[in-house]
């Protein structure tokens, strides 16, 4: 009996074998020395045994085979180092790996522990090219046992971070102690099953960093990261989609999380997402009920109490600027809340508070019933109304303190604050003081002011008696705003993030429009400059008259087009619909546009290339973001290097988006009758045939970059060349191998020609022809974020010489490549 299974075993073996072309097995009865390796079929990975960085220790390991720069993934005896090349990695008779020192057989350093019936079947451990260690029953193929289940500190893509709550193991990455040495640290990273599930970053167990909980999405980009929670398992993995991409996502010693991907060419580890970073990040950093805003520098402390509540500690808090005391209820009789006239206040686009104390009511409930439901509890302090995957509304509600709020622009969410009736009728009562009617103030003038004075003298006797009564902040920031509010109350309360001016506000901000001011003529209206009473500057757009639209039209745009935040695109701050022309507010650049630099002979040599390259993938995120990542799905069909602004640091930001969705209601429809764009950046079918889509984005895209890199225009080419474009120039090049002559010469020092030929590349690919041949905005990040190989361009639209221009005479091609007008054309009707 035991013969026959022993025969069938070893044949089986033989076949493996006879199969197998490099060596990714171990088998009962061989060995690993130290000095052999284990290399996984595809060769992605290999395990051996290493010694890390300056460590003379021996320590058995798994890394990158492919990769230049030794990656260790996984180590086995992290805590228990061999001393000296003595190692000797197999499998033992109860069938478990096991990892001895030759001079002691009998203890072993590291085992994998499990129990194995072994006189049944017999047992192989493999490394597959996933990065994973398997041991397995040959016969049965049941996994025994797998390094994916016992993480170091990385997390390789396919790996689960998590636990099964069936079999009670939960998997998670420990950092190292130090480069040297693999042993386990003191910072992990875990999902919380409390609550709604969290990932945190551990420190012991002290929580240093927090994740968004489950089910939202914390990022789709590169990598598919998806968040799974049901009755048997509690887990976060991810998949990459490009194979070519090396990426992963590791605990450094520091206790950084880290996402790595490997640029072949350089030779190096490049991080393109790590936390914590900003002061906000860091867990509770302004106490409980507190909030955090990480755009602190605009205002002189991060930390802010959420409404209805006010610092525990005012000198702690305003002096010290201290807020680990966190903050509590203005009034602590509870008898003002609950069932006494108490409400909710909107505290928009938040990373929500911890959701440890907080419980899903239902994945499918409407916002009102969510709130009655919150109501309905005394203890609860909070809910929020979530979109889940853009398919059902949850209702999450919070019990007790509120943890970790941060303001969060892009990927926050709104979340209602219970407040008192006294909160809610403080507030009331600003607005309602705000609302009198200008004839009703005009009849009180009189006897306001000698009010005045009266008041201004009491107030100021009281004032000198009693101590300067610190004020929460988030009261002081409503009052700001009420100074510039008109009569759009139930607008702005729902909408704190987004501020209705004056015009009297924006007349003295801008001087009245003088001229002086002006900064610019956009596609859209004129656009001034100004500075608000509290010193903020400002860029001032007045549209043109002939939006088409009602005001409440403008109104739900404008409020919809506030929502849209990130880095790369400017921030609006407000809007005024006072008077004849609808105006915007946007932050003030002091950079200017990118076209002031790229076409100045003298300010070009201030962008060398890897200022040029981080504006290039700024822009590119920009446009993915308003194309995918946002909740509005915006193309914005007037893009060019005079739209994209610089801030102080030189970061690109995308003006001007969304514009097109407030001139024209259609944005539904794939054709215009109506042409928004500038010569030279409209992609062929947008020009000719009205058409567009997010590919027509692209298209400009690719044009700016090749005019980043040539500093030249791409209209500006037909009296000295034989080519009506650069593009066309660029083209003729390209296919001559000689596209590094029209590389700007002030950039050619400071760049390698195989990055910026790469990047030349991309951008001849977005500017081809044919639509389908334009890669999507997501794969031009990836593509300028990554190594993998670019496909071959064909010839790019508007590449034609002079003469066929001349001979295709229905184009009248005088006005059409002619022209070097950068303004943008917002009349031409094509039929
Ligand atoms: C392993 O070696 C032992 C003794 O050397 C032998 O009895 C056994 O059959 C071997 N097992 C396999 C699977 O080759
Ligand atoms: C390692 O081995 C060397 C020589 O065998 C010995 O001198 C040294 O003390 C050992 N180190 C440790 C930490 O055991
Ligand atoms: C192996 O596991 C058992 C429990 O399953 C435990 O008691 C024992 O300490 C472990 N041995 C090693 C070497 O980890
Ligand atoms: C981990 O924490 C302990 C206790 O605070 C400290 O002694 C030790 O040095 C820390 N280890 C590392 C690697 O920082
Ligand atoms: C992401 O991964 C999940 C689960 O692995 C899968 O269902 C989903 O289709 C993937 N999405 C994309 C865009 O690849
Ligand atoms: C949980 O596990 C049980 C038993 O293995 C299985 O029947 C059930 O379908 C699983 N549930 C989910 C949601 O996967
Ligand atoms: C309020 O909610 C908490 C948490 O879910 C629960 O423990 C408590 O019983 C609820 N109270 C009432 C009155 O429903």
């Amino acid at each position: 009996m035991d013969f026959r299974k022993l025969f069938l075993c070893s044949s089986l073996l033989v076949l493996h074998f006879a199969f197998s072309s490099s060596k990714d097995t171990i088998t009962m009865n061989q060995t690993i020395h130290d000095g052999d390796f284990l290399i996984s079929r595809e060769n992605n990975f290999a395990l051996g045994f290493f010694s890390p960085g300056s460590s003379s220790f021996r320590y058995l390991g798994i890394w990158y085979h492919k990769v230049g720069e030794q990656t260790v993934v996984w180590v086995a005896n992290r805590d228990n180092p061999i001393n000296g090349s003595s190692g000797v990695l197999s499998i033992d008779q109860y069938g478990n790996l096991v990892l001895r020192s030759y001079h002691s057989q009998k203890v072993p350093v590291w085992s994998t522990n499990v129990s194995v019936e072994v006189a049944d079947t017999c047992v192989i451990a493999q490394l597959l090219d996933t990065g994973n260690l398997v041991l397995f029953h040959d016969r049965s193929k049941s996994t025994v046992w797998e390094s994916f289940d016992h993480p170091t500190d990385t997390i390789l893509p396919g790996m689960k971070l998590g636990l099964n709550q069936r079999t009670g193991m939960n998997r998670f990455p420990i950092c190292w102690k130090s480069a040297d040495d693999p042993g386990t640290g003191n910072f992990s990273l875990r999902i919380n099953p409390k609550g709604s599930p969290q990932v945190f970053i551990y420190w012991g167990i002290k929580y240093i960093w927090r994740g968004f909980p489950w089910p939202l999405k914390s990022y789709t980009d590169i990598s598919n990261v998806s968040f799974v929670n049901n009755q048997n398992e509690t887990y976060m993995t991810y998949s990459v989609s490009d194979a070519s991409v090396i990426l992963r996502v590791m605990l450094d010693y520091s206790g950084l999380v880290k996402n790595l991907i490997w640029h072949e060419k350089d030779g190096k580890w490049n991080e393109f997402w790590s936390v914590p970073k900003s002061p906000c990040d860091a867990y509770g950093r302004c106490g409980t009920n507190g909030i955090c805003d990480p755009h602190f520098f605009i205002r002189r402390f991060e930390c802010d109490c959420l409404p209805g509540y006010e610092p525990k500690s005012s000198r702690e808090w305003n002096i010290l600027k201290d807020a680990s005391g966190g903050c509590v209820r203005k009034r602590l009789e509870s008898t003002s809340l609950c069932g006494h006239g108490d409400g909710f206040m909107k505290v928009a686009n938040v990373k929500v508070p911890d959701t440890s104390a907080a419980v899903w009511v239902s994945t499918n409930m409407s916002p009102r019933d969510c709130e009655k439901n919150c109501m309905r509890n005394c203890s609860c302090s909070a809910y929020a109304s979530i979109d889940i995957a853009g398919k059902e509304t949850g209702c999450l509600t919070w019990y007790g303190k509120l943890m970790d709020t941060v303001h969060n622009g892009e990927e926050g969410y709104d979340i209602y604050v219970r407040v008192d009736a006294v909160e809610l009728a403080e507030i009331a009562e600003k607005w309602n003081g705000f609302l009198k009617r200008k004839d009703m103030l005009a009849i009180l003038v009189v006897s306001v002011v000698s009010a005045w004075f009266v008041i201004i003298l009491f107030t100021y006797l009281w004032l000198k008696k009693k101590k300067k009564r610190v004020r929460n902040r988030w009261n002081k920031r409503w009052l700001d705003t009420i100074g510039t509010v008109e009569n759009q109350v139930e607008g702005s309360m729902s909408h704190p993030e987004i501020a209705f001016f004056n015009l009297s506000t924006i007349l003295a901000a801008t001087n009245s429009f003088s001229p002086a001011n002006k900064l610019g003529q956009g596609g859209f209206g004129v656009v001034y400059k100004g500075k608000l009473s509290n010193g903020k500057e400002v860029a001032v757009k007045r549209l043109s008259k002939d939006s088409g639209q009602g005001i409440d039209e403008f109104k739900n745009e404008v409020l919809l087009i506030a929502k849209l935040q990130h880095q790369n695109l400017v921030k609006l701050l407000g809007c005024c619909i006072q008077g004849e022309e609808p105006m915007l507010v946007y932050e003030y650049m002091p950079n200017k546009s990118l076209d002031s630099f790229l076409f100045n002979e003298t300010r070009r040599s201030i962008l060398d290339w890897r200022k040029r390259f981080d504006i290039i993938v700024g822009i590119a995120r920009g446009i993915l973001y308003i194309h995918q990542d946002s909740r509005l799905k915006i193309i914005h069909r007037d893009l060019k290097t005079s739209n994209i602004l610089l801030d102080e640091e030189m970061n690109p930001k995308i003006s001007d988006f969304g514009l097109a969705r407030i001139f024209k209601g259609d944005q539904t429809h794939e054709k215009t009758n109506r042409i928004v764009g500038t010569f030279g950046y409209m992609s062929p079918e947008y020009v000719v045939f009205g058409k567009f889509s997010t590919k027509s984005d692209v298209f400009s895209f690719g044009i700016i970059l090749l005019e980043i890199i040539t500093g030249k225009r791409n209209n500006s080419f037909y009296q000295e060349d034989f080519y009506p474009s650069m593009i066309g120039k660029i083209w003729h090049l390209w296919r001559e191998e000689r596209a590094w002559e029209m590389v700007d010469s002030s950039l050619k020092h400071s760049c390698s020609p195989d990055e910026v030929l790469r990047c030349i590349q991309i951008g001849l690919l977005c500017v081809q022809e044919d639509i389908m041949e334009r890669p999507t905005m997501s794969a031009v990040v990836l593509m300028l974020n990554s190594e993998i190989s670019l496909p071959s361009p064909k010839q790019p639209a508007f590449t034609f010489r002079k003469s066929s221009i001349i001979s295709s005479s229905s184009l009248e091609p005088k006005e059409r490549f002619c022209s070097v007008d950068e303004e943008t054309i917002t009349e031409v009707v094509c039929r």
